[in-house]
C-alpha cells in the first residue's frame, strides 16, 4: 500500500530503511524484501536515477509497486535542490520529498525548506530536510549539525524528518564511519523531529542497530551497500554464463541477492 513518510515514521519500532533505487529490478526486490519482513520500506529516487529516467516513470513505478504490496511503501524523492522538481515529483505521485538545502546558508535553507513544506503538506505529502551537511567520501567535507541549528531548522520549517551530520558520510564503500552518539543526543534534546542518517552504508551494522533502538534516528538511507551487491552479482552471473546476451536473463541474477541484502538491512534496524 502507498504511504507517506509521516504515516510510517510514528508506527515504526526501531528505524526504517530508505533504499536507493536505480531500476526496476532493485525496486521490485526491495518491495519483496519488505513484504517478507513485514516492514514498511521507503523507495528513494535520487539525482542519478532522475538523470537516467524521467521523474514521472519513477513515480508510476513506485506507486505500482506500492499498490501491489501488503506493507506500506513510501515513494520518496531523494536530494532535490529544486522546489519545482519537488512540485513535479508530487504531481508524479511521490508521497515524500527531500528538499536538500544543506549547501545554502542556514536562514536560506530554512526559508526554502519551509516553502516546500507548505506546498507538500497542502497535498498530504511528507518532507525531509537537511541541516548541517553530510559530506561525500573522497569529495566534499561534512559540516556537523549543531543542536542550535537543528532546533532552528525544526521550528522554522515544520519538516517531517530531519537529516543530520554526526559523523556519517555518503558513498563509503566500507563501514568505517564513526558516529558521534553525544551529538545525536544533543540534537534529540532540542527537537522531537525524527532524525535521518544519510550515508547508511558507511555505518557499521551494529552501530546502525544501536542507533535504531536507542536513539530517535528513524530512517537510514542506504545505497552503496546495495549497489555493491548489484555489481558483484551481475559480474558473477556474467562470468558463469558468458553466452548470455538477453538483458532480462542477465538482470535476473541480481534480484535475489539484492532482496537478501535489503532484508538484512531492514531486519537489523527493526525493533
Ligand atoms: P550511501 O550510498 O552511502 O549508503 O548513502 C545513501 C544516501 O544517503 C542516499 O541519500
Amino acid at each position: 500500500m502507498i504511504a507517506t513518510l509521516a504515516e510510517v515514521l510514528p508506527t515504526r519500532r526501531g528505524a526504517l530503511a530508505g533504499l536507493v533505487v536505480l531500476g526496476w529490478e532493485d525496486a521490485a526486490a526491495f518491495v519483496k524484501a519488505a513484504a517478507a519482513e513485514g516492514l514498511p520500506v521507503i523507495l528513494q529516487a535520487g539525482p542519478g536515477a532522475r538523470a537516467h529516467m524521467p521523474l514521472p516513470v519513477w513515480g508510476a513505478m513506485f506507486r505500482t509497486l506500492a499498490e501491489g504490496a501488503a506493507v506500506p511503501v513510501v515513494a520518496h524523492l531523494d536530494h532535490s535542490r529544486d522546489i519545482g522538481e519537488c512540485r513535479a515529483a508530487i504531481e508524479a505521485g511521490f508521497t515524500s520529498v527531500m528538499f536538500d538545502g544543506s549547501r545554502l546558508p542556514l536562514a536560506e535553507n530554512i526559508r526554502a525548506t519551509a516553502e516546500v513544506v507548505a506546498m507538500a503538506h497542502a497535498q498530504g505529502v511528507s518532507v525531509e530536510g537537511e541541516v548541517g551537511f553530510v559530506g561525500y567520501d573522497a569529495g566534499e567535507a561534512s559540516a556537523r549539525t549543531t543542536p542550535a541549528d537543528a532546533r532552528a531548522f525544526a521550528v522554522g520549517t515544520g519538516v517531517d524528518a530531519m537529516a543530520v551530520s554526526v559523523g556519517n558520510v555518503h558513498l563509503q564503500t566500507s563501514a568505517r564511519a564513526e558516529i558521534d552518539f553525544d551529538a545525536v543526543r544533543a540534537i534529540e534534546a532540542v527537537t522531537d523531529v525524527p532524525l535521518v542518517l544519510h550515508g547508511g552504508s558507511g555505518i557499521p551494522a551494529e552501530v546502525r542497530r544501536r542507533l535504531a533502538l536507542e536513539t530517535r534516528v528513524a530512517k537510514f538511507n542506504v545505497g552503496t551497500e546495495l549497489r555493491q551487491v548489484f555489481g558483484a552479482s551481475l559480474r558473477a552471473g556474467l562470468a558463469a554464463h558468458p553466452e548470455r546476451f538477453d538483458r532480462l536473463a542477465i538482470m535476473s541474477e541480481v534480484i535475489a541477492p539484492m532482496q537478501d541484502c535489503a532484508r538484512g538491512v531492514m531486519r537489523n534496524l527493526a525493533g
